[in-house]
């Protein structure tokens, strides 16, 4: 019986594009047949994060071996290249891993088949669309080829990704380390709100997040993520005033800040302006609905395009965004059947939040994903995670330990 499998390969010591050569000439020596080799890329570590960036590639071999002994021989090459025992996801000279076998599903205390970490690690991702296409993840039940497979590095990738019919991800962050979590996910692109005037500052409202903070926690989270798409929001009265006032702020936060684009809320007497800053090179996400800066003009965070006649403005506005060159436009909290009505008129991607799952992507705050505040739960929010009983009971057996004299022992001091 023949089986094809797909062999991801990683090397981040010495020359690690040699290794990675010399590995497909190994398993050859194994009477492994190579009908497919990727590109390399380059990598970067997500697990362990202080060491040389990874080459990868993956290798779409045919074999007669089953699982377990095709695991014997990419054990025995990694052996015959040196490979040396370290930490857990530390420098690997080569590294060989079993992603996807032919025949489905493997489950053994040695080796597990999908690869635990296939849907964490997007470049494999991509690797797999290209070697095996539309095989179904057997997972996620998803195909390969509707997976997010295409980064967000560039503005225009918010199209492209439209375009292809993947759905965007986003979600907001406002400091290093959430960020640097954040880059060892598949999250598309970054969002620096200045909803961190209510979850950093406290403020009842965003009305005052100065455009300084924003370029603060800007920086914070370019720190941690080089190559990510970041849009960071234009505080209330940081382009509200006049153009000359919107060019400087959103000049500011994308020489001092590293953003790659500004967001600002509104349409009508915002057009000119938004035309003006694209003209000028600074491309601008698009926010309607719910939009936070006008609550107090709003009396509150109350659905937004519930009648017709709203819904006809909130479309007609979304029009002439896109009209006036934003390359994508958030809706917050508006029925879903505009929104999806909005996202099958526009030609940009929309992003949604409380908008329902028809429009091209989706926008949370991280802390109400990660359910920080547990007493902040809108319908619109969905906590994937229960953050606040974690950090309240770490922090209760933090103090016990203090009082009790069990921490720090002795292997905790010096
Ligand atoms: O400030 C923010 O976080 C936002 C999102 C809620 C879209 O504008």
């Amino acid at each position: 019986m023949t089986y094809k499998y797909v062999l991801i390969l990683g090397s981040n010591v010495g020359d690690s594009k040699n290794f990675i050569f010399s590995a497909s000439k190994v398993l050859e020596t194994k009477g492994i047949r190579i009908l497919q080799e990727t590109e390399v890329l380059t990598t970067f570590p997500r697990l362990v994060s202080n060491q040389a960036s990874f080459s990868n590639s993956a290798l779409l071999i045919e074999t007669e071996s089953t699982p377990l002994e095709l695991l014997s021989l990419t054990q025995a090459t990694e052996h015959e290249l040196g490979r040396k025992k370290r930490e857990k996801y530390g420098p690997r000279e080569i590294d060989i891993d079993i992603v996807w076998w032919s025949s489905g599903m493997w489950q053994s205390a040695e080796l597990s088949i999908p690869h635990a970490q296939n849907r964490s690690r997007p470049w494999v991702r991509k690797f797999l669309a290209e070697l095996v296409g539309k095989e179904v993840d057997i997972e996620t039940q998803i195909e390969y080829e509707q997976m997010n497979v295409n980064s967000i590095e560039k503005v225009h990738d918010f199209l492209k990704k439209k375009k292809a019919g993947e759905k965007i991800t986003m979600l907001t962050c406002y400091d290093y380390s959430m960020a640097k979590l954040l880059s060892r996910t598949s999250i598309d692109t970054i969002l620096v709100g200045d909803s961190l005037g209510n979850v950093i500052q406290g403020q009842k409202n965003t009305i005052p997040v100065m455009l300084e903070d924003i370029i603060y926690h800007t920086k914070a989270v370019r720190r941690a993520m080089a190559d990510i798409f970041i849009t960071s929001d234009l505080p209330f009265m940081s382009y509200q005033s006049d153009d000359i006032t919107a060019l400087n702020s959103a000049g500011r936060i994308l020489k001092e800040s590293g953003a790659d684009a500004v967001k600002l809320e509104g349409a009508g007497r915002f057009l000119k302006t938004i035309e003006k800053l694209v003209e000028s090179g600074i491309p601008v996400m698009g926010h309607l609905g719910l939009t936070p800066q006008s609550v107090l003009a709003f009396g509150g965070y109350r659905l937004q395009g519930k009648g017709e006649k709203q819904a006809e403005e909130i479309l007609k506005d979304a029009i002439e965004l896109e009209n006036a060159g934003v390359f994508a436009l958030v809706l917050e909290k508006i029925p879903a059947d505009l929104a999806e009505k909005i996202s099958n008129t526009l030609a940009i991607p929309v992003i949604g939040i409380g908008a329902g799952n028809k429009t091209d992507g989706q926008v949370l705050v991280i802390h109400d994903m990660l359910g920080i505040d547990p007493d902040f739960q809108p319908r619109f929010v969905r906590h994937y995670a229960n953050l606040s009983d974690i950090i309240i009971n770490a922090t209760e057996e933090y103090c016990r330990d203090i009082r009790s004299g069990e921490f720090p022992s002795e292997q905790e001091s010096y």
